[in-house]
């Protein structure tokens, strides 16, 4: 039996996190559709199986949005701006209006669960890290919406604060999770963080949370569901 009954977008799914975000998805056999600005890449990536899944756009341009979220009754948004690229668009064009208008149209389209993948340290303004265009100020303004949308009866929302990401298999760590943005430091795999997300789409303890979380020791995990109830 399929833990999440609907479908779910993936928005950034040719990203670190997103690749895993789908591989998740897919084991847990939910049903998915891939906004993604490269159709070629996300065919790369996941191969033809995916052919019929992808609307290709940017979260830049609301006709594409739409576009997209029709296909889904949650999305898992896994995207985030280039913050070292002088010609990349800034976070405040991603990060913050790109999250918003996402939020808006998705919740416009039927969308009723939000999981966005934002940052460790975005209620700090003086972190070093804002020196990149505001990046976690801006998340912090994407996070505002998310949750302001999506706290309403209905619908719900999960905001993850990851530490810094890194490339290790999943399931493969104990975690930390923490809410109130005192975590300093901690690093946390991309593919925990994703199937932190994917299993917050079916676990009632992550509706309408945000919690930051980064990994501890390492130690093989059956499951990631109990650090819900730990927090
Ligand atoms: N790096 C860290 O240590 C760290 C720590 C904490 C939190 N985070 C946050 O965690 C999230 C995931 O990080 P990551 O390292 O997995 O990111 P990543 O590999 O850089 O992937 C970012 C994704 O966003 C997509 N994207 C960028 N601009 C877009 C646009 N205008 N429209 C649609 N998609 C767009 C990219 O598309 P393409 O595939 O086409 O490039 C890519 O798929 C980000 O929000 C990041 O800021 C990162």
């Amino acid at each position: 039996m399929k833990p999440f009954k609907g479908s779910v977008l993936v928005v950034g799914a040719t990203g670190r996190t997103g690749v895993w975000v789908v591989r998740r998805l897919q084991h847990h056999s939910i049903d998915y559709h891939l906004f993604v600005r490269s159709g070629e890449k996300a065919l790369e990536l996941f191969g033809p199986e995916v052919i019929d899944k992808l609307t290709i756009g940017s979260i830049e341009h609301a006709d594409e949005i739409r576009a997209a979220a029709g296909h889904a009754e949650a999305v898992i948004c896994a995207i985030g701006g280039n913050v070292t690229d002088p010609k990349a668009p800034p976070p405040s064009a991603i990060d913050r209006d790109g999250v918003k208008r996402l939020a808006l149209i998705a919740r416009e389209c039927g969308v009723k669960h939000f999981i966005l993948i934002s940052s460790l340290g975005v209620t700090k303004p003086d972190h070093p890290l804002n020196k990149y265009g505001q990046v976690l100020t801006m998340k912090l303004e994407g996070e505002n919406e998310v949750r302001r949308l999506f706290s309403e009866p209905g619908y719900s929302y999960t905001i993850l604060r990851p530490g810094g990401l890194i490339d290790g298999p999943p399931l493969n760590h104990a975690l930390d999770f923490d809410t109130g943005d005192r975590i300093v430091t901690g690093v946390i795999d991309r593919s925990d963080v994703a199937e932190v997300a994917v299993i917050s789409l079916f676990t009632p303890e992550a509706h309408n949370l945000t919690f930051e979380l980064i990994q501890s020791k390492e130690a093989q995990q059956s499951s990631l569901s109990d650090y819900f109830t730990q927090k």
